[in-house]
């Protein structure tokens, strides 16, 4: 992506300046590998993991489960697995058995497309539909504290399975949205997530180092500001950050954004809950 034009050279030098000299991201560990793109259109050369871009301590913290702060999140999750709700006295164990079983690689799949609702749908999503259509309970909130704990949980039982989105198909169209929006400059900052993500990562932008903007950790942990969210409200907090409108939960925008997200990032591996800085 060329940055530099007359148009925006005001905006290049602005980012020169929030840009510090990048140091040298640190190798990987050992566990952390590039992923070589298999689109000719990819926008990366090599696909990486945020956890690339972590610091040790922190990639230390993601990978044990007791020093994690997400996990907490996982255990209500499991808890959840098994209540009973809803008129039709069922629990999600009811159906689905042992998560490790059933679950494992739901997380790898999603946003799928969901013919009833002609969209795209998310793992809350999908929560939500086995409620309301299977238990008769109410869907939970977007941003609860039940729905975040279930999603962590499903998620995780595809923990190092491999990414691997949806974009054919009746999802075409709108992965083709989610990539507009994703390369469209909006803002009182004037820039596209393809910006900062695209060319930056590895960069530092106000003490952070920028990443991929991969969607793989997610549900995750961010030190900053110190809580677990979802990645519609790390989206939004990117929005907010470029001081442009945030998305509706739940919203189709916000879906295509995943959708386009997971392709950007297919083949890593599933680290939910990540940890983040
Ligand atoms: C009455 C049975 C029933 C209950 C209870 C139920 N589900 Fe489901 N669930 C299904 C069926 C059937 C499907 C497949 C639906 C389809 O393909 O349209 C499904 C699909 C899913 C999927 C997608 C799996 C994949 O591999 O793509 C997830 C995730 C899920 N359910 C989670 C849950 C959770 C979490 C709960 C508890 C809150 C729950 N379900 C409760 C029947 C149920
Ligand atoms: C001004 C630069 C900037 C722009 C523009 C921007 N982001 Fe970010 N984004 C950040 C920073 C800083 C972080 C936190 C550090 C990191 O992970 O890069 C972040 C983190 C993320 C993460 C979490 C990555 C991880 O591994 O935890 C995702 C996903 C993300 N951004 C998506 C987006 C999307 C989608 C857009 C466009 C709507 C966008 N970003 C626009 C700066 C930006």
């Amino acid at each position: 992506m060329k940055i530099i034009t007359p148009r925006n050279c005001r905006l290049a030098m602005m980012l020169a300046g929030m840009l510090l000299a990048g140091a040298a991201v640190a190798e990987p560990d050992g566990k952390s590998e590039p992923v070589a793109p298999k689109a000719k259109d990819h926008p990366l050369k090599e696909i990486w993991s945020g956890y690339h871009f972590q610091s040790e301590e922190t990639r230390a913290q993601q990978d044990d489960a007791d020093a994690n702060p997400a996990m907490e999140h996982y255990k209500a999750g499991e808890k959840f697995w098994s209540k009973v709700a809803g008129k039709s006295k069922k629990s999600c164990s009811s159906c689905h058995g042992d998560a490790a079983k059933s679950m494992r690689g739901a997380g790898t799949r999603f946003p799928l497309y969901y013919p009833i609702s002609k969209r795209m749908i998310n793992v809350e999503d999908r929560i939500n539909l086995c409620r309301e259509k299977f238990m008769g309970a109410k869907p939970w909130d977007l941003g609860s504290k039940e729905l975040l704990a279930l999603s962590v949980f499903v998620k995780r039982q595809s923990l190092g399975a491999r990414v691997t989105p949806q974009t054919s198909g009746p999802a075409a169209n709108f992965f083709d949205k989610g990539k507009t929006f994703y390369t469209t400059r909006r803002g009182q900052l004037d820039m596209a997530c393809t910006h900062c993500h695209d060319k930056y990562a590895g960069k530092k932008l106000r003490g952070l180092t920028l990443t991929q903007g991969q969607s793989n950790g997610y549900p995750a942990y961010r030190k900053t500001p110190g809580k677990t969210v979802s990645l519609g409200q790390q989206i939004n907090a990117c929005l907010i950050r470029v001081r442009a409108a945030p998305l509706a939960a739940g919203s189709e925008d916000l879906l295509n954004l995943e959708t386009y997200l997971a392709w950007r990032g297919q083949g890593l591996p599933v680290e939910t809950p990540a940890v983040r800085e």
